[in-house]
């Protein structure tokens, strides 16, 4: 049987021994890399790094509440604003990989720099047991050299520590409750985030318009599912389309943008089936989107599609 503490107690004195100097750590905030920060922390203490990025595409409260939970944990963050670095960047691109592309670029370089600022020789990684299978890479050392990880550039010359390696998901969990980490377990959340459920150009202010609209989203179904209205959707959230169409304002008509809200049932995201939501739900959501963000939306609608044949998200 799996021991959280055992584990974690040599875990500790493996990484103590062999990591000799500086190491940084890209924390999303998610169960792996944070408790793979923890850990870390706990072996080597302020000579690790914690590096949160902002930028610019996370959800409602979601640095907040990111930056509090790494407080409250004690480890060494830093929480980079990089926002206006990503916008400038994401200016004029309306093309999805392209957008994709960008992001993950953009991330390399905020995080190079903050590595590089703190003289990092390693490189630590939440990486667990089905990343590496999936991957078909054999090999189960915690600690060793590394060429290009996850796209980082080669002269980065890190050494790469993933002390979570031969972990499943069960087991991290057992961890992460043994040292007190709480997590939020939120639904998935794809990469590049709230700027591919924007379609088309990503600017500051349709970004604000998407994140409102996904609070709104998750905040009426996840309350029905609580009181047993519906079950709880494996995703769900909203895109902001890049059309507008004439609707009333006042006594006036008035061009205002479109909603669609998506939500699935799934088991790894491969296939979904749309979820079956109550009328009276889905009201109560446009309702309050389009009272709540009047200025900018006039209409919600409500996409009823499986995965095949659309994807989950729109981008
Ligand atoms: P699609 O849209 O391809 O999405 O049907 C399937 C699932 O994958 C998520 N997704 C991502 N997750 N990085 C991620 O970690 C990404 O770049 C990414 N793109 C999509 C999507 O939210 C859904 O759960």
């Amino acid at each position: 049987m799996f021991r959280p503490e055992k584990f974690v107690e040599e875990k500790i004195e493996e990484l103590r021994a062999g990591i000799k100097g500086k190491a940084v750590i890209a924390c999303s905030g998610g169960v792996d890399s944070t408790v793979a920060a923890v850990i870390v922390s706990k072996a080597i203490g302020d000579r690790l790094l914690v590096v949160y990025v902002n930028n610019g595409f996370m959800r409602k409260g979601e640095d907040e509440a990111v930056g509090k939970m790494l407080t409250e944990l004690g480890v060494n963050f830093r929480l980079i604003d990089a926002t206006d670095e990503f916008f400038a960047a994401m200016k004029g691109v309306s093309e999805p990989e392209m957008k994709r592309k960008i992001i993950g670029e953009r991330f390399i370089r905020v995080f190079e720099r903050a590595a590089k600022e703190y003289h990092a020789e390693y490189l630590v990684q939440g990486t667990i047991a089905p990343d590496w299978i999936e991957s078909g890479d054999g090999v189960r050392d915690t600690i060793k050299s590394h060429h290009n990880v996850g796209g980082l550039p080669k002269d980065m010359n890190l050494k790469l520590v993933e002390p979570l390696r031969d972990l499943y998901k069960d087991e991290v969990r057992a961890v992460a409750r043994y040292l007190d980490v709480k997590v939020a377990e939120r639904q998935p959340f794809p990469g590049p985030a709230l700027a591919i459920r924007v379609i088309g150009e990503a600017t500051p202010a349709s970004v604000e318009i998407v994140r409102e609209a996904c609070a709104i989203v998750e905040e009426e179904i996840e309350k029905a599912a609580a009181a047993g209205r519906m079950e709880l959707p494996w995703q769900y959230f909203a895109v902001l389309l890049p059309c507008q169409s004439v609707g009333v304002q006042g006594d006036n008509r008035a061009y205002g943008k479109t909603i669609a809200v998506r939500a699935v049932q799934s088991i790894d995201g491969m296939s979904a089936a749309y979820s079956k939501i109550p009328h009276d739900v889905l009201e109560k959501i446009s309702v309050r989107v389009t009272n709540e963000m009047k200025r900018d939306v006039n209409r919600v609608v409500y996409d009823i599609t499986n995965k095949p044949p659309a994807t989950v998200e729109w981008e």
